[in-house]
C-alpha cells in the first residue's frame, strides 16, 4: 500500500498507509489523525481536510476542480501548495507523498 507522510503545524510526523482508491483525507481519518477533520465526508463542501502538498509533488497531482478551489478560497491559512485531500485519489504513484497540515482547519 502507498505511504503518506503527514506532517502536523507543530512537526510531528506521521507515516500511514493508504488504500489505493480511497481520498487522502479518508486514509487520514482512518488512522484518527489529528488536524485532519473531513467534516463533509468528502463531498467538498466543508475544506476541514486542507493540507500542504509537498511542492514536489504538485505535478503529480489532478489538477484542482473548480469546486475544490471555490472551497479553498474561503479556507484559512490557504498558501499556494494547499489542496483538499478530500480530492486527492491514493494510487500507487503517490507512495510518498508529503502533507503537511494548516495549524487549525477552522
Ligand atoms: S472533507 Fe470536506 S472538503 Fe474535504
Amino acid at each position: 500500500m502507498p505511504k503518506i507522510l503527514f506532517i502536523q503545524h507543530n512537526g510531528t510526523q506521521h507515516l500511514i498507509e493508504a488504500e489505493e482508491g480511497k481520498s487522502v483525507m479518508q486514509a487520514a481519518v482512518d488512522n484518527m489523525l489529528p488536524g485532519i477533520v473531513g467534516d463533509c465526508g468528502g463531498c467538498c463542501t466543508c475544506a476541514t481536510c486542507h493540507g500542504y502538498v509537498d511542492p514536489a509533488w504538485k505535478d503529480k497531482l489532478a489538477p484542482q476542480s473548480e469546486e475544490e478551489a471555490m472551497m479553498l478560497d474561503g479556507a484559512l491559512h490557504v498558501e499556494e501548495n494547499s489542496r483538499l485531500t478530500c480530492q486527492i485519489i491514493v494510487r500507487q504513484e503517490l507512495d510518498g507523498l508529503v502533507v503537511r497540515l494548516p495549524a487549525s482547519q477552522f
